[in-house]
C-alpha cells in the first residue's frame, strides 16, 4: 500500500457464465491521481469500474477503501453497505449525462445530497456553488434537454462532486462529445477531481483523453495487456490548488495539460 492509496483492489475476478469478465486485476488510485483505462470493447473495462464502485459485488478479490475513518472493505460488502459507500464516497459521470429530465440542473446536482439528510436549501445552495465552480452560473433552473451535450456533462461532474467523495468514477464521459467539447469537460472533470485531492478512474476509448491522466492502462480479455501496471506516485504527488500541474476549477479554460503517463 501507497501512504497516499485511496482505493486498493487485488486479485478481482468477475465471470458472467463463461465470460471471464475480470481474470485475476489489481488495481490502484490515490489522492489527486487520475488514473485511465483503455481497451478494446467487451475487455471488461465497465465490469471493472462497477467491481471497483461497489455497483456489483467481484466473485473473488478484495477492494478495499480507505476513508478518513478507517478502512472500509467495499468488495465484501453487502449490496446495502455497497450502496451506502457509494452515496458517502463515491461520485459517478457516465457517457450520457444519465440526467432525470424532469428536474431542474440545479436540483440533478443536489440529488445525491436530497435522498441524504441535507436540507433541500442547503442542498441546493452546495449544488448551484458547484455549478458555479464549473461555470454553469445562470443555467441552474434549465431542464436537462434545454442544456447543450457538454453543458449536460458539467452538470453531471457537478453532481458527481456534490456529497465530496474521495473517488469519481467516469466511464466514457466524453465518449458522446466533440474533441472541443470534449476537452472542456476534462478539463473540468480533472479540476473538480484531482485538483481538488479526490481519485479519479475513467474509462476511455479515446487516447488524447486518456494521455491527461496520470496513468494510463491497458486492459485485455479481462487481464491488464503486458506487464502488471507499476505502483506509483503521481508525478505531482497528491494535488494542491498550487499545483502547476493541476487545473483549476473553472470550465473556461480548455489548456490543461498533459499530467504525463507513467507506463
Ligand atoms: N450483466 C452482464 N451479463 C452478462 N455478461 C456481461 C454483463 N456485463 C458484462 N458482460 C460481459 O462481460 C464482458 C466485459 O464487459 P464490459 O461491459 O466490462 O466491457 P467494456 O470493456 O466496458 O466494453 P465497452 O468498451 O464496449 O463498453 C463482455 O463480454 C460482456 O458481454
Ligand atoms: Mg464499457
Amino acid at each position: 500500500m501507497r501512504t497516499n492509496d485511496l482505493l486498493l483492489a487485488t486479485g478481482l475476478t468477475k465471470s458472467y457464465g463463461p465470460t471471464h469478465a475480470l481474470a485475476g486485476v489489481d488495481f490502484t488510485v490515490g489522492r489527486g491521481e487520475a488514473v485511465a483505462v483503455m481497451g478494446p470493447s467487451g475487455c471488461g473495462k465497465t465490469t471493472l469500474l462497477h467491481c471497483l464502485a461497489g455497483v456489483i459485488a467481484p466473485d473473488l478479490g478484495q477492494i478495499t477503501l480507505f476513508a478518513p475513518h478507517g478502512p472500509v472493505s467495499v468488495g465484501g460488502a453487502s449490496s446495502e453497505d455497497r450502496a451506502a459507500i457509494r452515496l458517502n464516497h463515491f461520485g459517478f459521470v457516465f457517457q450520457q449525462g444519465l440526467l432525470l429530465p424532469e428536474l431542474t440542473a440545479v436540483e440533478n446536482v443536489a440529488l445525491p445530497l436530497l435522498v441524504g439528510r441535507t436540507s433541500r436549501g442547503a442542498a441546493l445552495g452546495r449544488a448551484a456553488e458547484l455549478m458555479a465552480r464549473l461555470g454553469l452560473t445562470g443555467l441552474e433552473e434549465r431542464r436537462p434537454g434545454q442544456l447543450s451535450g457538454g453543458q449536460q456533462q458539467r452538470v453531471a461532474i457537478a453532481r458527481a462532486q456534490v456529497g465530496d467523495p474521495a473517488v469519481v468514477f467516469a466511464d466514457e464521459p466524453t465518449g458522446a462529445l466533440d474533441s472541443q467539447t470534449s476537452s472542456e469537460v476534462m478539463h473540468a472533470l480533472l479540476a473538480s477531481t484531482i485538483g481538488e485531492g479526490r481519485g479519479l478512474v475513467l474509462v476511455t476509448h479515446d487516447r488524447g483523453v486518456a494521455d491527461r491522466c496520470h496513468r494510463v492502462l491497458s486492459m485485455l480479455d479481462g487481464r491488464w495487456a503486458g506487464a502488471q501496471p507499476t505502483r506509483q506516485l503521481p508525478p505531482t504527488g497528491p494535488a494542491r490548488a498550487t499545483d502547476p500541474a493541476t487545473p483549476t476549477m473553472t470550465a473556461a479554460s480548455t489548456d490543461s495539460p498533459r499530467l504525463g503517463a507513467t507506463r
